[in-house]
């Protein structure tokens, strides 16, 4: 097992640790605070998600999460980062309206939010898209199985490659996206085994979700990760803290110290000068003579 890498983590430098058998991490981030922990904390890469819309934003899924929207966040993480490689994702319509549009909206991520690479949903159908970035020198990753975008598709969030003809179609997707020039490609929500099995046939990065710890990445909803998001979480997710219950008990104790009037205490209040006290008295005491009289 290695440590992480110093960074600034490059597009490069993740391919190369595929090649030296080392297991890349890779969370979701939202904002600069968060980005600046996880980034001090070793992560590789930080994924500016679109499921911001349904962890951050209060959507139902991610389908209405906008590129402005996007470009806010992933600005927001750069700005939290300093050696994470960030990657923004596509969101839905972004890069499905045409070649042209694709490239100036995944270009808008580097220009505008200073992200090193962006994620496109999908596999066969995203070959042209794909290559239409790589020739832009836009850095992609991948993403097939369970694709969030394409939930009224699916008929819900469900696990993908569990038949013969899905499985097929799964790694067929992985091998266009890989073909097609993309760095590293996440797999979401397939068996294991499917998911070793691309694993073994691609000569990138595959980064897992609910896909089994043969992959040589895995990612995880930086909230989910630390009990924020309410129950039920999915079972591939391991919680590792319940911040949830530590926020809700600390905001519990901050109001019942405003209402019993503990807060804020001496110390945590500004203070007047003895002299300059006497001296704003004297003054308002004179202004209300004159005002008296008149
Ligand atoms: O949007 C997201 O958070 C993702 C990860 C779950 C891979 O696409």
């Amino acid at each position: 097992m290695s440590g992480p890498l110093p960074g600034p983590i490059t597009v490069p430098d993740i391919v190369r640790m595929k090649e030296r058998g080392e297991k890349i991490v890779m969370l979701t981030a939202y904002d600069a605070p968060t980005a600046r922990l996880l980034d001090s904390a070793g992560v590789d890469i930080l994924l500016v998600g679109d499921s911001v819309g349904n962890v951050v934003l209060g959507y139902e899924n991610t389908l209405p999460v906008t590129m402005d929207e996007m470009v806010h966040h992933a600005r927001a993480v750069v700005r939290g980062t300093s050696r994470c490689l960030v990657v923004a994702d596509m969101p839905y319509l972004s890069y499905h309206l045409g070649i042209r549009e694709a490239v100036r909206n995944a270009g808008r991520f580097l220009q505008e939010a200073g992200a090193r690479a962006v994620k496109v949903e999908g596999g066969r159908k995203r070959v042209e898209v794909i290559r239409a970035l790589r020739d832009t020198e836009i850095p992609v990753m991948g993403h097939v199985g369970l694709t969030p975008q394409s939930v009224h598709d699916f008929g819900g969030f469900k696990v993908q490659g569990r038949s013969g003809a899905s499985a097929r179609a799964v790694l067929e997707d992985a091998l266009a996206v890989e073909e097609a020039g993309a760095f590293s490609v996440v797999l979401e929500g397939i068996p294991a085994e499917l998911a070793a099995l691309i694993t073994e046939r691609l000569g990138i990065p595959t980064l897992g979700i609910g896909a089994g710890r043969s992959c040589d990445g895995q990612v995880l909803v930086i909230h989910d990760l630390l009990g924020i998001t309410p129950d039920p979480v999915p079972s591939f997710v391991r919680r590792y803290a319940d911040l949830g219950a530590v926020i809700r008990e600390a905001c519990v104790r901050f109001g019942a110290d405003v209402r019993g009037g503990s807060f804020p205490a001496e110390n945590e209040s500004y203070h007047l000068k003895p002299e300059v006290l006497d001296e704003i008295r004297a003054g308002v005491e004179r202004f209300a003579r004159r005002h008296w009289r008149s």
